[in-house]
C-alpha cells in the first residue's frame, strides 16, 4: 500500500445509533480486503452500495467471496444473526476488529443501514471521487443500531414542478444515507399529472404537460416508475405512490372532461392556489376512473401502501367529501394496498389499517386517530422542508420559518394530546416544489433539514440532544461537497468555513 492512510471515525455518525463501543486502532482498508457474502443474495444490494462508493474513491475492487480464503487479508463479512428476529426489521450490528469486519442483519433493509453506517464511519473522502495515493481505514469498535419508528419518510412533489428519474433517484441517494426508508411521490395536482395510466393516457399526455410558471411539465412512462421504485428498493427505500383527490385534480379534470360530471374541461391550471378543484364525486365513472387508476399503481408498486390525498377539497361538498374517501380507499384495500392519505380524510370512514398524515390541524390528525387511523406526523413547523429556513430566505412563507432546529427539537409521542407513542408510525418531511425547479434546489431545501429529520424517526428520544446533533452534522458538509450535494448553511449550525 501506498500513500497516506485517512481514518474515519464514529464521532458524527447522524441519525446517532442506538449504541457505539470504540475500540483502539483501525482497519486498514487495501488490496487484499475481500467482502464475504451470505448465501441467498439479501445482502448483496448492500455490499454493492459498499463496492461502489468505496471502489470509486479508492480504486479498490473489494472482490466478493462466499467464504474467506487463507490467502485473504481482512474481511468484511455479512451474515445473518442466530435468531432473525434478534436485530428487529432493520436493526443491525458492525463489528470491526484489526482484523475485519462482521456485518449482522435479518433484512435486506438491515444491510443496507449497516453499509450506511460503515460509509458514515469512513472519512469523508471515502465517498467523493478518486483523490490518488491515500487508503482508508474504519475505526475499531462495536455499533448495534435499530430504528425507533419504521416509517421515516420524505416527501417529493414531483406535480409542481416535474423532476425526471435522475433527480429522484439524486433524492433517493440522500434519503438512504441517512436510513429513511419511504419515498413518498406526490404524482398530481392541479397543476400537472406525472404518471402514465393505459387505461386513460391523456392523464399523463394532456394532464402532464403543464407545470407551475408554464414551464413544459412532464410524467414518467410507466417503465420509467417502475425504475424509480427498484433503485429505491435495493437502498432500503420503498416509494409510496400518492395521486391526490377528491381535490388538486384539476390536472386530470383538464385530460379527462368525464371526471367534471358535466363533461366540460377546465383550462390547464397554472398557477399556486389551492382548494379550487373536486372530482365530480357523485358520477359513478369517478369511481371507474380511480379504480383503473389504482389498479395500474398497485401492480407498479410492491410496497404495501397507496396515498389517496385527501387534503384541501374545499370545492367538495362535505358529505360527498366523506363518501369519496370513504369509498375510493376501499378501492384501495380491494387492489390489495394499505390506503393513507392526509389528516382531513379522518372525516370519514375508514378501512381497517388506513393511515393518516397530520399536516396542519391537530384536531383533524386527532379525529383521525380517533377513528382508528395510525399517524405518520408531518407538522408543517417541524417537517415542512419547502419552508423558508429564516424569515425572508428561500423558500414557502406560509408556515412562518423552519429552521434545522425546529425540525430537530420536538417529540413525536408528545406531539398530539391523546394519541399515544403506539398509534404514531413515524415522520415524514415533504417537499412541496411551487419554488422548486432543479436538483441543486431540492438538495438546498431538504440538506441538512432532512438529515435533522431522519435522526427524530431513528433514534429514540433520550439520545437525541440539538447540541450534540449540530456538532454531528456540521462534520457532514465536507462530505456533501465532495459528492456535490447542494446544501443550506442553516444559522444554527457551526459550519466549517
Ligand atoms: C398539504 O400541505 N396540503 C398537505
Amino acid at each position: 500500500m501506498t500513500g497516506t492512510v485517512v481514518a474515519g471515525s464514529f464521532a458524527s455518525l447522524v441519525p446517532t445509533p442506538t449504541s457505539v463501543e470504540p475500540g483502539t486502532g483501525t482497519l486498514v482498508l487495501g488490496s487484499d480486503t475481500v467482502v464475504v457474502a451470505p448465501s441467498g443474495g439479501r445482502a448483496d444490494d448492500a455490499i454493492a452500495l459498499l463496492r461502489t462508493a468505496v471502489g470509486a474513491s479508492s480504486g479498490l475492487d473489494l472482490p466478493v467471496r462466499t467464504e474467506r480464503d487463507v490467502a485473504d487479508g481482512p474481511s468484511i463479512t455479512f451474515v445473518g444473526p442466530a435468531d432473525p428476529d434478534a436485530l428487529g426489521e432493520e436493526g443491525y450490528e458492525l463489528s470491526i476488529t484489526n482484523d475485519g469486519v462482521e456485518v449482522r442483519a435479518g433484512s435486506h433493509d438491515g444491510f443496507v443501514w449497516a453499509v450506511q453506517t460503515l460509509l458514515q464511519a469512513l472519512p469523508a473522502e471515502a465517498v467523493g471521487p478518486s483523490g490518488g495515493e491515500r487508503s482508508f481505514a474504519l475505526p475499531v469498535g462495536v455499533v448495534r443500531d435499530a430504528p425507533r419508528y419504521p416509517w421515516r419518510g420524505a416527501m417529493l412533489d414531483v406535480a409542481r414542478h416535474f423532476f425526471g428519474p435522475d433527480d429522484v433517484e439524486a433524492f433517493v441517494d440522500l434519503l438512504s444515507a441517512y436510513k429513511l426508508n419511504r419515498l413518498h411521490l406526490h404524482l398530481s395536482d392541479d397543476q400537472g399529472w406525472r404518471i402514465e395510466i393505459r387505461a386513460h393516457p391523456e392523464l399523463a399526455e394532456v394532464g402532464g404537460a403543464s407545470a407551475v410558471g408554464g414551464g413544459p411539465g412532464g410524467s414518467f412512462i410507466q417503465e420509467q416508475y417502475r425504475g424509480i421504485v427498484e433503485y429505491a428498493r435495493r437502498r432500503g427505500v420503498t416509494v409510496v405512490p400518492e395521486i391526490d383527490t377528491p381535490g388538486h385534480t384539476n390536472a386530470a379534470l383538464h385530460a379527462v372532461p368525464a371526471l367534471n360530471g358535466d363533461g366540460s374541461a377546465p383550462e390547464a391550471y397554472r398557477g399556486v392556489r389551492v382548494g379550487f378543484s373536486s372530482l365530480c364525486v357523485t358520477d359513478e365513472f369517478t369511481f371507474e376512473w380511480w379504480d383503473d387508476v389504482v389498479r395500474e399503481l398497485a401492480a407498479l408498486t410492491p410496497g404495501r401502501w397507496i396515498h389517496l390525498g385527501g387534503d384541501e377539497s374545499n370545492a367538495t361538498e362535505h358529505e360527498d367529501y366523506r363518501r369519496y374517501v370513504a369509498r375510493a380507499s376501499r378501492i384501495v384495500v380491494d387492489h390489495g394496498k394499505v390506503p393513507i392519505g392526509w389528516e382531513e380524510i379522518g372525516a370519514a370512514d375508514l378501512p381497517d389499517g388506513t393511515i393518516a398524515q397530520h399536516w396542519l390541524d391537530p384536531a383533524k390528525a386527532v379525529a383521525a386517530a380517533g377513528r382508528g387511523a395510525s399517524l405518520v406526523l408531518s407538522p408543517a413547523s417541524h417537517t415542512y422542508l419547502d419552508i423558508c429556513h429564516v424569515e425572508g430566505g428561500p423558500g414557502n412563507p406560509w408556515a412562518g420559518t423552519v429552521s434545522a432546529r425546529d425540525v430537530y427539537d420536538w417529540d413525536p409521542a408528545t406531539l398530539l394530546d391523546g394519541v399515544p407513542d403506539e398509534q404514531v408510525l413515524g415522520v415524514e418531511g415533504p417537499l412541496w416544489t411551487e419554488l422548486v425547479e432543479d436538483r441543486a434546489t431540492i438538495q438546498e431545501r431538504t440538506i441538512p433539514r432532512l438529515p435533522a429529520l431522519a435522526e427524530v424517526g431513528w433514534s429514540e428520544q433520550s439520545a437525541r440532544c440539538w447540541d450534540e446533533f449540530r456538532a454531528r452534522i456540521s462534520v457532514h458538509a465536507e462530505r456533501w461537497d465532495l459528492l456535490h450535494w447542494a446544501w443550506t448553511r442553516d444559522a444554527g449550525i457551526d459550519w466549517p468555513p
